[in-house]
This record gives structure tokens, C-alpha cells and sequence, in this order.
């Protein structure tokens, strides 16, 4: 199998499981416990959370460690709009967030907050102009994410960390997709909060973080103990924290060795190979800086769904949409918010590549996919006469 879903999820790095299966054995104890088991297992989690600030470049922030990116999104747009109530009642959020913010600012919409939605260009970018015109002496939260599941767009994070701090609004990124691939400095970029998953980049699924500015408050989603800050109460998942951090330590170790380089390369090879062997292809999101091994193109006159299991027979993984919202025959709202006609978004696939992609693998799917799109082409329009 040609797993080339990467941005769904990514196949566990060996340092991460190695990392896991020895906190599983020997770091069982409780991090809240006193005894040396406790303290034992108390210095994997700081240790993890200190390594996490430094990558993020500021250690003076906090980590809170939840249960993955949908945790963290929930936690920054619900814990910001409940704690900031007396301040002000509007969120600004992009149009083509993941569901996890998309839906979190949905649920605040139900308790009387109210929701502008900022729209993007045909490229995928957030429309910055709109952005200043939409702030009012009410808005408590930006929310912008980092890099774009679907098309693997980077948005201008550093401009939008600008306009929100000069306006006095808090911002919010999510970093779930840039996360370990991409330069993500929290000040530098003046994010408050940015949200973390450790699946995307060959840690384990389930577990995730926000960080946020120090001294920022917000109020809990999840109450009991006092853990982390009594920010989100629950025993931490120590292995799940520590092959986190190894899967981190992992990819930046592979962005300092010029890997990036290789996968985006790896991306541009299939990007071509498929743009000269497969006529009236279009490539989404081109024009704009993109995630290194995320590629989506539009198959015209086929349906996504097709042509993704006709794909999977053929040995090859890949995506139509976000994998979050496959199985659902709705539209990507993304290519909708980016203007896509409707047969584009139709046939569209979502191709992302990670840190075990090889050079073979792309060879074998510009062989395997040309032909298979002529045939799901020929079908449809048989079918169809
Ligand atoms: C941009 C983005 N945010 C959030 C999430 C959710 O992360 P998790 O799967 O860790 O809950 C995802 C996962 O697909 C994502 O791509």
C-alpha cells in the first residue's frame, strides 16, 4: 500500500513508538503522585512541555496537553469566549478552518456569541482587508489557522498577529498541520494561543496541546483535578505526551537535515508528473506557499469518491477532502469557500506525503494513476451517454 494520507493521519515514527513503549513499561506511574513513580512520571510531561515551548519559541508560554487538535481548537475558541464574556461577544473565524474550529464557533454561536466568517481568495488565503473591516471593540478572538488541511495553504499568519494585536484582539492559530513541518514561532508570529496534534507528524493519535501566552486566561472545558493548571483536569497520558515529543524531536531533527526539502520535492515530482501524463488537471491552491507534501487536484469529469477507491484497489491511500469529513457526501467547504466550481470540487483528491514517502512510491503512482483516471473518465461519460 502507498499510504499518501499523511495530513489524515501519519504512520507512528519509530522513535515515537520506541519512546511510548518504554514510558508504557517503566513511566506508569501517575504524575500527580508523590513517590518516585509519580515524580517519574511528572518530569516526562515537563520535559515534553519545555521541548514543546522551545520548538514554538517562547518558554516562558504554557502548555496544556489534551486529547489531540480538537481538544486544543475547542479549548482555545470556548476557553477564550466564556473567560472574556464582560469584554466583548464576537469571533472572527477563517471559512476554511477545520470542523474543529468551524463547529466550536458554531456551538458558541448557540450560547449568543456572535460569528463573522472571513472569507479567502481563489488561492486559499484570508482576505486581510476584510479581516480589519470585520473587528469591532467586541471582538475578543481571531482565529486563523496555520496551514490548510485540505490544500495545504499558509496563510499570513504574521500579518494577522499584527492586525489583531494592534487591535487589541486576541489571536488563535491552529498549528495541528504546520506543526514540526513548518517554522512556527508563537511570538514572532504573535499568536496568544496556537493548537497541536501529535498524529500529524508521526506521533500517537489522541493526544494534542495548546499553548498559550503567558499569562493568558481562559476558562476550562473539562473539570476535576487540578491537572494542568486546572486548565484541563484529567491523569495525563505520559507515553502519549512522550511519543509526542519524540515524534517532534523527530521531524525537527529531519527539517534541521533538509528533509522538508525531500518531501516537497517528492510533492513537486508527483505535482508535474501528474500535471504532464493526466490532461485538464487542475492543481488547487497553486500561486501561494504551501505545505511541503500536501497536493490537491481536481480530476475533472470524475467523481472524488471514484476515483479514490478505484485508487485504493490500485494499492494507493489518498483523500478526497479532509478525512474528517469523508464518508459525508458533503462538498469540501474549503474549495467552496475558495470559489471552486462545483464539478472541481467533485472531483477532487487530496494527495499528502510524509516522513516515509519514497521516491519509488511517487514513481509507482505516476505509472498506476494515469491510466485509472482514463478509465473512470471513460465510464463516467459512457455512463452518462
Ligand atoms: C487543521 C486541523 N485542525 C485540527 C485537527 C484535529 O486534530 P485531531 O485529529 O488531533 O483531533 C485536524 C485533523 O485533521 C486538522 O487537520
Amino acid at each position: 500500500m502507498i499510504y499518501l494520507d499523511y495530513n489524515a493521519t501519519s504512520p507512528l515514527r519509530p522513535e515515537a513508538r520506541q519512546r511510548m513503549l518504554h514510558l508504557l513499561e517503566e513511566a506508569f506511574g501517575n504524575a500527580s503522585s508523590l513517590h518516585q513513580k509519580g515524580r517519574q512520571a511528572r518530569a516526562v510531561v515537563e520535559e515534553a512541555r519545555a521541548r514543546l515551548l522551545a520548538a514554538l519559541g517562547d518558554p516562558r508560554g504554557q502548555i496544556v496537553f489534551t486529547s489531540g487538535g480538537t481538544e486544543a481548537d475547542n479549548l482555545a475558541l470556548k476557553g477564550v469566549a466564556r473567560a472574556n464574556r464582560q469584554k466583548g461577544d464576537h469571533l472572527i473565524v477563517s471559512s476554511v478552518e477545520h470542523h474543529a474550529v468551524l463547529h466550536a464557533a458554531q456551538s458558541l454561536a448557540e450560547e449568543g456569541i456572535r460569528v463573522t466568517l472571513l472569507p479567502v481568495d481563489h488561492r486559499g488565503l484570508v482576505d486581510l482587508q476584510f479581516l480589519q473591516g470585520a473587528i469591532t471593540p467586541k471582538t475578543v478572538l481571531i482565529s486563523v489557522m496555520h496551514a490548510n488541511n485540505e490544500v495545504g495553504a499558509v496563510q499570513p499568519i504574521e500579518a494577522i498577529g499584527r492586525i489583531a494585536r494592534e487591535r487589541g484582539v486576541l489571536f488563535h492559530t491552529d498549528g495541528v498541520q504546520s506543526f514540526g513541518k513548518l517554522p512556527l514561532d508563537a511570538r514572532e508570529a504573535g499568536a496568544d494561543l496556537v493548537s497541536l496534534s501529535a498524529h500529524k507528524i508521526g506521533g500517537p493519535k489522541g493526544v494534542g496541546a495548546l499553548y498559550l501566552r503567558q499569562g493568558l486566561r481562559i476558562a476550562p472545558l473539562i473539570h476535576g483535578g487540578p491537572h494542568e493548571h486546572s486548565l484541563r483536569a484529567g491523569t495525563e497520558n505520559v507515553a502519549g505526551i512522550g511519543g509526542m515529543q519524540a515524534a517532534l524531536e523527530a521531524a525537527l531533527d529531519e527539517r534541521r537535515d533538509g528533509a522538508a526539502g525531500r518531501v516537497e520535492g517528492l510533492r513537486n515530482r508527483l505535482e508535474e508528473g501528474l500535471k504532464e501524463r493526466v490532461p485538464d488537471l487542475l492543481v488547487n491552491g497553486q500561486g501561494v506557499p504551501r505545505l511541503p507534501g500536501t497536493l490537491n487536484a481536481s480530476f475533472r469529469g470524475c467523481h472524488g469518491e471514484t476515483l479514490l477507491m478505484a485508487f485504493d484497489l490500485a494499492g494507493i491511500a489518498v483523500s478526497t477532502g479532509s478525512a474528517c469529513s469523508s464518508g459525508s457526501t458533503e462538498q469540501s467547504h474549503v474549495l467552496a469557500a475558495m470559489g471552486l466550481e462545483a464539478s472541481s470540487i467533485e472531483g477532487s483528491i487530496r494527495f499528502s506525503l510524509g516522513w516515509g514517502t519514497t521516491g519509488e512510491e511517487i514513481g509507482e503512482c505516476l505509472e498506476r494513476i494515469p491510466p485509472i483516471v482514463e478509465r473512470v473518465r471513460r465510464a463516467a461519460v459512457s455512463r452518462e451517454g
